[in-house]
């Protein structure tokens, strides 16, 4: 429930500008929250208030938790880590620490998603007998159905292209009811890859085991994976057994930028 702390509030109005679903309004020269029900619980009017009068049941508007500052050059510096970011599937056998691994996922409650709804639960594997266990699910399926061969054949000639040497996999699941779940989770596991990227450790996405977790129904199990959810995502993760990549290679595929302008006065 929105509360506007009447004491606080300078009716500036900026609540009700920023709602995207008119939830507040200022017909009668104060805001009022008179469309709750189509309230999606985003705290964009916390975030706009002037004032902090604007809080969220028992939750202040304002985020109380460690931020971290702006340092001169940010843009440079995002745009670094954008470029710089790549997938590590060969890892060393060290176990990575529970807590970079949880702050990453903090993070990705701030990831945008579709009405707020914010879907994603996460199950993390550590460690290598519980890898192997599910991988060996994979070599089974693989070789009793005759899909994805290459898993098998890439496995038998050293190289698992579904888990690599990791020593954890983050698995992004969501009910399948959900609004937007496979936009969501990979907007939120891109979020934790970022942060897991900066904090030194190597990750790369893996699109082989997300729908191996869905498809076999022992994997299912193995995972604890419920009946109404999926797996729309999932990362390998670890400290990268390699020096860090030397080049930043060119992109073979550059985005193809469709403009359409309309003239401004
Ligand atoms: C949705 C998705 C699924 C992927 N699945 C796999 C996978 O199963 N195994 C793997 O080794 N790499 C996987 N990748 C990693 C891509 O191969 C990799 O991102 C791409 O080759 C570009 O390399 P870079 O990430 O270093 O820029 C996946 C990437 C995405 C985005």
């Amino acid at each position: 429930m929105i509360h506007i702390d009447a004491e606080r509030c300078i009716n500036c109005m900026q609540c009700v500008k920023v709602c995207p679903f008119q939830v507040l309004e200022g017909g009668g020269g104060k805001p009022e929250c008179i469309r709750e029900n189509l309230c999606i619980q985003c705290l964009h009017c916390a975030a706009a208030c002037p004032r902090e009068a604007v809080s969220l049941d028992d939750l202040n508007g304002t985020f109380q938790g460690d931020f971290p500052s702006f340092s001169d050059n940010f843009s440079d510096q995002i745009e670094h880590h954008l470029l710089t970011r790549r997938s590590y599937r060969s890892f060393k056998s060290d176990v990575v620490d529970k807590n970079i691994i949880a702050h990453a996922l903090q993070t990705s409650a701030w990831a945008p998603s579709a009405k707020n709804d914010h879907p994603t639960e996460w199950i993390v594997v550590s460690g290598k007998p519980f890898i192997q266990e599910i991988m060996d699910h994979i070599l089974s399926y693989v070789d009793e159905t005759g899909i994805s061969p290459e898993i098998a054949s890439l496995y038998k000639a050293g190289h698992n292209i579904v888990t690599g040497t990791a020593n954890t996999l983050i698995l992004a699941a969501a009910k399948t009811t959900a609004i937007n779940p496979s936009v969501d989770t990979a907007l939120a596991l891109y979020n934790a890859e970022l942060v897991l990227q900066a904090n030194g450790l190597g990750t790369c996405w893996a699109g082989y085991l997300t729908r191996m977790c869905n498809q076999i129904p022992s994997l299912r199990q193995l995972i604890n994976l419920p009946e109404d959810c999926q797996i729309y995502n999932a990362l390998m993760v670890g400290y990268p057994d390699q020096e860090h990549y030397l080049h930043i290679p060119n992109r073979k595929k550059q985005p193809a930028i469709h403009w359409i302008e309309t003239a401004t006065r």
